[in-house]
């Protein structure tokens, strides 16, 4: 898909976001929007930045004591962690002891124009774990279960090189799809599939013209 310069335009919220790619159902209460995010990629990767230089990506420890591959950070009211302890959410980063950096308005914008495209609307996520892959990362299949409610989907932003992502059901042995992560692509699971099991195989080498050897992803929630 070729996509001309332009200067940013302000435009009303309905057109701000964009499937293009279309729409794929990847399970009851589950989509991909294929490339939701992408007219806005230069200020969310802005976004990322700015609150990483506030709250650093960082290695976490599960609390069965291993190093995740995958270097994580959050910005929002509460935060998602793990340590030896639990997994849960805080309202501060534990490495400085601060709140973690707000969340940027557009997270809220684009969160909010995603679920409501996958027919969740009114969605306001308190929280964002931001995810950094490199080559030879993985995300190991799990759910995510440490937020208050699951009334409210999950919504997941994919920025810079592409990854193979899996998509299961509530129990652990249900048949996962593989459907491939680009630039700029959005999912969202909630209502049936809010408890879905879900992964990411490790991540293949490549240099992406705005992340270099990187993946970013964010999952936005509403946690509290
Ligand atoms: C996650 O499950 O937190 C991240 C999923 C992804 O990186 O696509
Ligand atoms: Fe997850």
């Amino acid at each position: 898909m070729f996509r001309p310069m332009m200067p940013y335009i302000w435009v009303p919220m309905q057109s701000l976001f964009d499937p293009d790619g279309g729409m794929e159902a990847l399970g009851a209460g589950a989509v991909l929007l294929r490339g939701f995010a992408q007219a806005h990629d230069r200020a969310l990767l802005a976004a990322i930045e700015a609150v990483t230089a506030k709250a650093p990506f960082r290695h976490m420890t599960t609390p069965g004591g291993f190093e995740m591959s995958v270097a994580m950070t959050n910005c929002g009211a509460a935060g998602w962690i793990t340590d030896r302890r639990s997994y849960r959410y805080t309202a501060d980063d534990p490495e400085s002891g601060k709140p973690w950096p707000a969340m940027p308005k557009l997270f809220l914008k684009l969160a909010d124009g995603a679920a409501d495209a996958a027919g969740f609307p009114g969605f306001v996520p308190d929280a964002c774990l931001i995810n950094r892959y490199e080559p030879g990362t993985r995300l190991s299949p799990h759910q995510d279960r440490d937020e208050a409610d699951y009334g409210h989907p999950i919504v997941s932003v994919s920025l810079g090189l592409p990854a193979a992502f899996q998509f299961g059901g509530p129990k652990r042995a249900d048949p996962m799809k593989k459907v491939a992560l680009g630039h700029g692509d959005v999912v969202v699971w909630g209502g049936p599939s809010r408890l879905a099991h879900h992964g990411v195989l490790t991540l293949k080498s490549g240099e992406h013209p705005m992340t270099g050897r990187r993946r970013f992803n964010l999952t936005l929630r509403k946690a509290l």
